[in-house]
């Protein structure tokens, strides 16, 4: 983000937190989301089919892949994904089911190999989805005379300011992903995350809709409630500006320092240094960018009631180099596992309380308006000419 913006963002925070308000442009009323958007199964079929078959997700980060054959499986949907650095370094995309007799092809959530064998009957596949080898081939001829027509189904896939991108439809997006990202794009490009080092990577499965982490995410209404003793010592609550380039939603979230910037000259302020910007790369991630960290969230949905949650934290290299602040920094991403589990409590509790049956609609208030825009791009998607 160049300068100006910042310093225009910084001014309008210090105006909010003197006025004892937050953003709330552009949004006068509440926004009710209806409770059958989270659980009508017919509903679910189609974001999955409208929406995580033909939208570019962002499905990891390059220090994932770090040598030729650093792999990663994941499922959208009923597509099963095998995401692969070649020896040409480039990252590609497969679906990860073997062209003899569909066998899921890896089995492990990541990895580094060679070559992919199916557990089968070993017809083995290169780091570039090419087949190379058939057992007994001679049973096989019109395969063994034309193995180029028995690679893996390759996906679209691209890199991108340091995330990887996979649609699972086999189509092309519809735009240039540059395009698409809009400002968004520029942002994590100015941040540089592509050189950050991947740690505390996890996988979590949870009994929840797929939308409702990102609602929990999208205000920091509840921080002064949920957040009390970890972030909101630190944290202002409830003065936010927020946001969004297309479908995809930049919420600043300032500290309380940012006060201090008052009686320092602005060519010296700093967004980053003095806020947490959580980036929604539509409709699948989240990047919260703090100093030198980030933390990434893919989520991905397995039913109408369940999701599973990819978390990884990202650090600066310098920092992760630095014996004199490894102390600090691991502190630091304490704190952020600390709070992913008060947020995660919350939205367990959320979808408890869809499945009540209390509410027809939930509702969110003006400055929860990045949550209305959250669903507002669904619904949109949901109802467009394909
Ligand atoms: S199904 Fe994969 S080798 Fe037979
Ligand atoms: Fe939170």
């Amino acid at each position: 983000m160049d300068h100006a913006s910042q310093v225009r963002i910084i001014e309008e925070l210090l105006a909010f937190e003197e006025q004892r308000t937050t953003d709330m442009a552009g949004q006068d009323h509440e926004y009710h989301n209806p409770v059958s958007v989270y659980t009508d199964p017919s509903r679910f079929e189609a974001e999955v089919d409208r929406i995580w078959y033909r939208t570019p997700l962002a499905v990891g980060h390059v220090g994932e892949f770090p040598r030729a054959g650093s792999f990663k499986t994941l499922s959208v949907g009923k597509v099963p994904l095998l995401v692969v650095r070649g020896k040409d370094d480039r990252i590609r995309a497969f679906v990860n089911v073997c062209r003899h007799r569909g066998t899921l092809l890896a089995e492990e959530p990541e990895g580094r190999a060679n070559a992919f064998a199916c557990p089968y009957h070993a017809w083995t596949y290169g780091q570039d989805g090419a087949l190379r080898h058939v057992p007994d081939d001679f049973g096989f001829p019109a395969v063994a005379s034309a193995k180029d027509d028995y690679g893996l189904r390759e996906l679209w896939c691209r890199e991108h300011a340091g995330f990887v991108y996979v649609q699972a439809d086999g189509n092309a997006p519809r735009r240039p992903l540059g395009d698409w990202l809009a400002e968004v794009g520029t942002d994590l490009r100015d941040l540089g995350l592509d050189d950050f080092v991947c740690l505390d990577a996890s996988r979590a499965p949870h009994p929840v809709n797929w939308k409702l982490p990102f609602d929990i995410f999208l205000e920091n209404y509840h921080t002064k409630f949920t957040h009390r003793k970890t972030i909101y010592p630190v944290f202002l609550s409830n003065v936010a500006k927020f946001d969004h380039f297309g479908p995809h939603i930049r919420c600043v979230l300032p500290r309380r320092e940012i006060t201090e910037l008052r009686h320092i000259d602005r060519s010296k302020w700093d967004l980053v240094e003095q806020s947490t910007i959580l980036y929604v790369v539509w409709p699948n991630t989240m990047i919260a960018v703090l100093p030198e960290h980030a933390a990434v969230w893919h989520v991905y949905p397995d039913g109408v009631g369940h999701c599973t949650l990819h978390f990884y934290a990202l650090l600066a290299r310098r920092l992760h180099e630095s014996e004199a602040e490894q102390e600090t920094w691991k502190k630091s991403l304490k704190v952020v596992q600390k709070v992913k589990r008060e947020d995660a409590e919350r939205f367990l509790s959320i979808q408890r309380g869809l499945e009540s049956g209390a509410n027809a609609a939930l509702t969110f208030g003006r400055y929860e308006k990045a949550i209305s825009w959250f669903h507002q791009s669904i619904e949109e998607a949901l109802t467009r000419d394909h």
